[in-house]
């Protein structure tokens, strides 16, 4: 699989990916926690590369929905997440954008946000056969040393071992209150109160599909982040990777 070809691609020449992962830094949480934007401005201040996992499964889903495969055919996804060469690289575009993402060469990264790829993402996600498809790809980008890894069962499933494991919360009207600024900045239109029951249905398929739910990972640190600034949850994050860094050696 070519999955996030691009960022497999920043390992060092010839170098194997790193089995040490005490400098990954695990984020989770529920959608909308804040987790990506903590993560890019974390990744920024650490010199660490940025991952985050949800463009895999949103870029399935979104390469599903054209392609007419039923999101309730859990081997057709998995196939297709397979023939499916995913990209993402840092952004080309000033446009408000964290990076790109490219579906076989094609910029969807706005098209993935779209409100059907929404609509449609968890359930695709709680296919085991489509988790284990994206797993292997995970794992390799969790090898390249520093990098912030973003997502549901970072912590808890793809980088147990993973140095820093956080676990973002808020509750689920702050969370709604954030997407819908953020929707309506971009022009879409979107109703607060669909927003809410939108982020409630996908918090009850995160946490309750079968294949790594979304939970706290043993080992992490719950940071709630109501009433916070983002930079306030980042300096939270920020000194408790510095404390476990600096027992760390910098790889050769
Ligand atoms: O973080 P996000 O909203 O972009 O994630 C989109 C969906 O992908 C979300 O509903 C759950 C799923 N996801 C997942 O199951 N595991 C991950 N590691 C990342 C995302």
């Amino acid at each position: 699989m070519t999955t996030a070809g691009a960022t497999i691609a920043t390992l060092r020449a010839g170098a194997a990916p790193l089995e040490d992962h005490r400098r990954v830094v695990a984020i989770d949480g529920p959608a909308a926690a804040g987790k990506t934007t903590v993560a890019r401005a974390l990744a920024d201040r650490l010199g660490a590369m940025l991952f985050d996992t949800g463009t895999l499964y949103r870029a399935v889903t979104l390469a599903a929905l054209r392609a007419g495969v039923p999101v309730t055919d859990g081997a057709a996804l998995a196939e297709l997440a397979d023939a499916r060469h995913i990209e993402v690289t840092p952004p080309s575009t000033p446009d408000g954008r964290l990076y790109d993402v490219r579906l076989d060469g094609e910029d969807v990264t706005w098209p993935i946000r779209d409100p059907e790829v929404e609509a449609n993402v968890s359930d695709i996600s709680a296919h085991p056969a489509v988790r284990a498809a994206l797993l292997t790809a995970q794992r390799r980008i969790a090898g390249v040393g520093a990098v912030v890894m973003v997502g549901r069962d970072i912590g808890s499933t793809v980088v147990p071992d993973a140095g820093v494991k956080v676990f973002l919360q808020a509750s689920p009207e702050e969370r709604a209150r954030r997407r819908h600024a953020e929707l309506v900045e971009r022009g879409a239109s979107a109703l607060y109160n669909d927003v809410l029951a939108e982020l409630r249905a996908r918090d009850i398929i995160d946490s309750t599909r079968d294949a790594s739910p979304l939970r706290v990972a043993p080992g992490a640190t719950t940071i709630v982040t109501d009433g916070l600034s983002a930079e306030q949850v980042v300096d939270t994050i920020e000194t408790l990777v510095r404390s476990v860094w600096g027992s760390v050696e910098e790889p050769a």
